[in-house]
């Protein structure tokens, strides 16, 4: 696989330098169509893609994961199904639609 070359502006908060022979895996990050690898993490995938996991509940900051082991819930997402999930201690899988802002309904 070639190394990436998109300006670092169009990249996410993380950039893929090592094991890149892994199986792609699709999903959707609001509703744009996304790739990762097997075995990554949601928050990898996503933080590959974007610049933030999702909008703060509290504030105008964005938030994008601290402890990255399960402990500090920073990392919850949102699924388009409503469900929210911890995207450090949760793989990704193929076809998961995921969002980074609160879902129309949810309750506040
Ligand atoms: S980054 Fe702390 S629980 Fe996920």
């Amino acid at each position: 696989m070639k190394p990436d070359r998109r300006p670092a502006r169009d990249m996410g908060r993380i950039v893929r330098l090592a094991e890149q022979g892994r199986p792609p895996v699709h999903f959707l990050l609001d509703g744009e169509e996304c790739e990762a690898l097997a075995g990554d993490t949601v928050l990898t995938a996503m933080l590959l893609h974007a610049p933030a996991l999702r909008q703060s509940e509290f504030g105008p900051e964005k938030r994008a994961g601290f402890c990255l082991m399960g402990a500090c819930q920073d990392c919850w997402v949102w699924q388009e199904d409503g469900g929210r999930i911890r995207a450090c201690t949760t793989l990704i899988a193929g076809g998961m639609k995921l969002l980074s802002d609160v879902p129309p309904g949810w309750p506040s």
